[in-house]
C-alpha cells in the first residue's frame, strides 16, 4: 500500500478490499415454497459489466421490485443473443408516476408540470466561483445555527402547493422511498404500474445527492445566500459521534419529538448497532473509547471497498436483486436506525431535519471515495449514467437532472465538504480479539436446526463445514440465505470461531466479525403480497479472517449469529462457498 499526498491531506488509497460488510449482489432462482430466491453473486462482481444487468427493455419495465417468482434471467440471455445486446433502458423521468393513496398525497407538481416548462440540468451554465462550503454541523457556528434554523423555518411556513415546502420536500423522499412511484409503460403493450425504490441499488447514492442539492439550493434561497452550505453530520470523526446539538433543542425547527429519547442528549452513535449497547447501555457506555473504535472500524469496513458495485450497488432490474453497496447499507443505515422512529423507517425519515445532514455525510463519503481515498472510478455503463430525474430548484423550476450530471460533486454542483486534515478511520484496521479461537470440530448435524427464526437476543451456534478447495476457487464466503419480512428492521452480526458466552468480547474491529446484515423497514407499501417475502443470500468475506485467525487447517467453522433487531427473520441455510 503507498502512501501519497492529495490536496491538504495525507491519504492512504485503498488498494486492497478486506471489508466483510453484508452486500447483496442478488440473482434470482427459483424456490421451494414460489418463494423469491435471491443469491448473491460474487461480491467482486463488477455489476455493470455483469450480463444479469443487461436485461432487455420490457424486462425493465417489468418491474423493479423483484416481486415475482422465478427465473427469466435465461430468457433475458436468450433475448440478448437474438437480438444482439443492446444498452438497457435506464429509469427516466417520463417513465415515473407518482400516485397518492390512502394517506399519502403527491408532493406538491410532482405528477402535474409541463414538460415543455422542464428545464434540463446539463444546458444550465458551469458553476462559477469558489464552491459552496458544507461544514461538520458539530461546529456550526452560533450565526450558522440561526441561518439554518430560519432557512428551515421558512421552509416550513411555505405553503403546501409549493413544490420547496417542507410538507412536500419530505413527501419526496416518502415517493421515491416507499413505493408512490410506478414506473409506467412508454409504449402500448408494455405493462405498467411497478413500484419504484430509489433505495437497495446504485440510484441510491446519486438520487439522494440530487435531492439534498435542491433541498440546499432552497435553504439558501429562503434566507438570500446563495453560498448556503447543508451542513453534515460528521458521524465518522469522534468529535461528530452524537447527534448534534443544533438538531436537540425542542424550540428549533431543526428538532424532531418523534426520535428515541435515549439518543436524544449525550449519547453517542453506534455505527454497527452492536448488541453490546443493547443488552448493556450503561455497561457500554463507560466504555467510550471500545465504541468509538467500533465506530471506525465500521467506517473502515464501509470505505474500504474498490469495486464500484460493491460501493454503490447494483442497477434494480426485473430478474435480479441488484446488489446493495456499502455506502448504504453502512453507517447510513445505522444512523436512521439510531435516531429512530421517524428517521427509522423509510417513509417518514425525511421529516426530521436531521435526515438532510445524515444524507449530507453519506454524501460527503461518496465524494471522499470518488476523489481523496484513491480516486475510484463509479460505475460507467450509460443505464446508470442516463437514469434521470426531475426536482423543483430553488426557483420552482422543474429540472430534469441525470446521473451523469452528478458526478463530480464541485465541478458540476458546485459545493465541497470541509475537511480536517486527516480521517480517523483511514488507519483502522481489523485485528483478532484477545480471546480463545474456538475451532474445535463440531457436529454439522447441528445444523439439521435450520431452518430458524432468529430472535433478538437469542444467539444461534452452527457449525459449518469447509469445502474442499478445487484447484481455481480458493476464496471462501460464508453465505448465509435468510427470509426477511420487509416491514421490519433487522440486524444480526455474524462471528465466527468465538467460544459461547465471549460473543461480547468481539466487535467491527476484531477479525472474528465476518460482517452484519441490516435494513431499514419501509412503511409497508413495498412489501407486495404476504406471500412473497423477500429471500436474501447474504455473504461475508472469509479469507482475511481465516488467515488471521490462523484456522487454515481446521474442517469447520463454529458461527455465531447475533440477531440484535427483528424477530421474524428465518435463516434458510448457511454454508461456506468457494469463489
Ligand atoms: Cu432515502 Cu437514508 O434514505
Amino acid at each position: 500500500m503507498s502512501s501519497s499526498v492529495v490536496g491538504t491531506m495525507t491519504m492512504v488509497p485503498f488498494t486492497s478490499s478486506s471489508a466483510s460488510a453484508c452486500l447483496l449482489p442478488l440473482t434470482s432462482k427459483p424456490s421451494k415454497h414460489g418463494r423469491r430466491r435471491l443469491s448473491c453473486k460474487a461480491m467482486a462482481s463488477s455489476g455493470d459489466d455483469d450480463d444479469s444487468y443487461r436485461i432487455d427493455r420490457r424486462d425493465v419495465l417489468l418491474g423493479l421490485t423483484a416481486a415475482t417468482t422465478g427465473s427469466t434471467l435465461g430468457r433475458a440471455r436468450g433475448l440478448l443473443a437474438a437480438e444482439g445486446v443492446k444498452q438497457p433502458m435506464p429509469i427516466t423521468s417520463e417513465v415515473l408516476k407518482c400516485v397518492s393513496a390512502g394517506d399519502f398525497v403527491c408532493p406538491a407538481g410532482s405528477t402535474d408540470y409541463d414538460d415543455a416548462t422542464v428545464v434540463n440540468f446539463s444546458d444550465l451554465p458551469a458553476p462559477t466561483g469558489p464552491p459552496r462550503v458544507r461544514r461538520p454541523a458539530h461546529l456550526l457556528s452560533a450565526q450558522e445555527v440561526e441561518k439554518l434554523e430560519l432557512a428551515l423555518q421558512r421552509m416550513k411556513e411555505l405553503p403546501d402547493d409549493d413544490p420547496r415546502s417542507f410538507k412536500n420536500q419530505a413527501a419526496i423522499h416518502e415517493a421515491y422511498c416507499d413505493g408512490k412511484y410506478n414506473v409506467v409503460a412508454r409504449s402500448p403493450g408494455e405493462p405498467d404500474a411497478t413500484k419504484f425504490d430509489v433505495h437497495f441499488s446504485s440510484i441510491f447514492a446519486p438520487w439522494h445527492r440530487m435531492y439534498i442539492y435542491f433541498f440546499e439550493g432552497i435553504l439558501g434561497e429562503l434566507v438570500g445566500d446563495p453560498a448556503f452550505g447543508l451542513p453534515y453530520w460528521n458521524w465518522d470523526a469522534p468529535a461528530g459521534m452524537m447527534l448534534p446539538a443544533a438538531f436537540t433543542n425542542p424550540d428549533s425547527p431543526l428538532y424532531d419529538a418523534n426520535r428515541k429519547p435515549e439518543n436524544e442528549r449525550g449519547a453517542f452513535i453506534d455505527l454497527s448497532l452492536s448488541p453490546k449497547v443493547k443488552s448493556d447501555p450503561n455497561k457500554f457506555k463507560d466504555d467510550l473509547l471500545g465504541l468509538i473504535d467500533s465506530n471506525l472500524c465500521a467506517m473502515y469496513r464501509q470505505m474500504n471497498v474498490k469495486e464500484p458495485v460493491d460501493f454503490h450497488g447494483g442497477y434494480p432490474s426485473r430478474t435480479t436483486k441488484p446488489p446493495v453497496g456499502s455506502l448504504e447499507t453502512g453507517a447510513h443505515t445505522a444512523a436512521h436506525i439510531w435516531v429512530g422512529e421517524h428517521m427509522g423507517n423509510l417513509k417518514t425519515a425525511a421529516r426530521d431535519p436531521v435526515f438532510y445532514s445524515n444524507h449530507s455525510n453519506v454524501d460527503r463519503m461518496w465524494h471522499l471515495w470518488s476523489t481523496k481515498l484513491g480516486n475510484h472510478e463509479d460505475l460507467t455503463n450509460d443505464q446508470w449514467l442516463n437514469t434521470n430525474f426531475v426536482f423543483y430548484d430553488e426557483t420552482k423550476r422543474p429540472v430534469r437532472i441525470a446521473v451523469r450530471d452528478v458526478l463530480d460533486a464541485e465541478k458540476q454542483l458546485g459545493y465541497t465538504y470541509e475537511e480536517k486534515k486527516s480521517l480517523e478511520w483511514m488507519e483502522r484496521r481489523i485485528k483478532p480479539a484477545a480471546i480463545k479461537i474456538d475451532d474445535r470440530t463440531r457436529d454439522a448435524k447441528d445444523n439439521s436446526s435450520l431452518p430458524l427464526v432468529l430472535k433478538k437476543g437469542r444467539m444461534e451456534y452452527l457449525p459449518v463445514e469447509r469445502p474442499k478447495k478445487d484447484g481455481t476457487k480458493t476464496d471462501e464466503v460464508l453465505v448465509v440465505d435468510v427470509t426477511l419480512d420487509p416491514c421490519e428492521q433487522v440486524k444480526f452480526d455474524v462471528l465466527v470461531n468465538v467460544p459461547r458466552g465471549e460473543e461480547d468480547k468481539v466487535g467491527p474491529q476484531n477479525s472474528q466479525f465476518a460482517g452484519s446484515f441490516s435494513t431499514v423497514p419501509h412503511g409497508g407499501t413495498m412489501t407486495g403480497s404476504a406471500t412473497t417475502k423477500p429471500v436474501v443470500s447474504c455473504r461475508f468475506k472469509l479469507q482475511e479472517l481465516i488467515q488471521d485467525l490462523n484456522c487454515n487447517r481446521s474442517k469447520m467453522l463454529n458461527i455465531t449469529l447475533v440477531p440484535v433487531e427483528g424477530d421474524k427473520t428465518i435463516v434458510d441455510n448457511l454454508r461456506v462457498e468457494l469463489c
